[in-house]
């Protein structure tokens, strides 16, 4: 089969592909079921589904943790498994991976090795920074502006970068994300219900009531276990109680996002207060995100369209691209000579 070239960009949650050859994007849950310790059980939205189902003996495992691959084995099996399912898969193909910025070279090159260590033996594997792709996919033009900032919410991290010139000004990952929000909601149902819910009924509860709208007094009937009876039950949870979880860690991104405004050059920042902040990443399709961030920081906010496929959107474009393809660099380069 003729050779092809995939565009990854690798979540703690989701996996996000670019397939050139069928011009498509689709994405699938990053984890994995293994059962009795050894059996591949299922992969991605399959292994989902069975996340706080599972019998005993099948674990279910997410790879990746706070953007960074921390299982390589499983993380490799997943991969290479969603790439052949229910797809043409092409050995020899070549790869475009979007990579976060504030981590260690050497986690940085597991996304490398990833690929270019597997069965699927790549022909050519090239690594864009994330936030790059980011703002290639929001249709920003990275080389000629002077002061960019994207924030991707997702589902463990939150990237927060300032880009200008083409280039990358600052950069922090700050581990505040889904999960993140997810267990401070399960933690305040806990303690103010004696109520017990699981991270995906957290979950749900986030998606729909969000954090900034004119609605008070909603709730919502979810199933869980009572604390004191230790028996099953259904109860109504209110909008202000899922608000109230997510204030702190919301608060926390706020603070990071004000102390790297605080480290950007003058003229830079300038040119952020013009342009705005740009939102991507899962949790940016959160009701309410966009207002609360431009109330809390004071500057213009605007969403991706599809914040979630926004850099797997931009690695699409890089890859179409001969100009852009100058965006994307490869770790055997010079730089990168003394890991090999
Ligand atoms: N419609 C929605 N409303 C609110 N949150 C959503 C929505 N859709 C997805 N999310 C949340 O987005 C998060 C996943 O986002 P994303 O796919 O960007 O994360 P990721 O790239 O896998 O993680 P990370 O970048 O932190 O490694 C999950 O926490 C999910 O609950
Ligand atoms: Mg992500």
């Amino acid at each position: 089969m003729a050779r092809n070239i995939y565009g990854l960009d690798l979540g703690s949650y989701e996996i996000k592909v670019y397939d050139k050859k069928k011009d498509e994007i689709w994405k699938e849950k990053n984890v994995i079921a293994i059962a009795n310790k050894k059996e591949i059980f299922a992969v991605g939205d399959d292994a989902y589904e069975m996340y706080e189902k599972a019998p005993d003996n099948i674990e279910v495992i997410f790879p990746m943790q706070e953007g960074v691959i921390s299982h390589f084995n499983n993380m490799q099996f997943l991969l290479q498994n969603l790439l052949k399912k229910e797809r043409q898969f092409a050995r020899g193909s070549e790869y475009v991976i979007a990579v976060p910025t504030d981590v260690t070279e050497v986690e940085k090159k597991a996304f490398f090795d990833l690929v270019i260590h597997s069965t699927a033996k790549a022909r050519e594997v090239n690594i864009v920074e994330r936030s790059i792709a980011d703002a290639v996919g929001l249709n920003l033009d990275v080389k000629n502006t002077k002061g960019l900032f994207i924030a991707n919410f997702g589902g463990e991290t939150t990237e927060l970068s300032v880009l200008a010139g083409g280039g990358m000004v600052l950069n922090r990952l700050v581990k505040v994300g889904g999960v993140t929000f997810d267990h401070s909601v399960a933690n305040l149902v806990r303690h103010s219900h004696d109520f017990l819910i699981g991270r995906l009924t957290a979950e749900m509860l986030r998606k729909k009531f969000g954090v900034f709208t004119e609605d008070t007094s909603s709730t919502l009937r979810v199933a869980g276990r009572d604390m004191i009876m230790g028996v099953p039950i259904q109860k109504d949870i209110s909008i202000s109680l899922v608000r109230a979880a997510l204030k702190e860690p919301l608060q926390e991104c706020i603070r990071a996002v004000y102390s790297l405004l605080d480290r950007t050059p003058p003229e830079v920042r300038r040119a952020i207060y013009k342009n705005g902040i740009f939102l991507t990443g899962g949790i940016a399709n959160t009701p309410g995100l966009e207002d609360y961030i431009e109330k809390a920081v004071g500057i213009p906010v605007r969403t991706a369209v599809e914040p979630d496929i926004c850099a797997v959107t931009g690695l699409k474009k890089i890859i179409m691209s001969k100009d852009l393809r100058k965006l994307a660099y490869s770790m055997l380069d010079e730089n990168y000579r003394w890991m090999r």
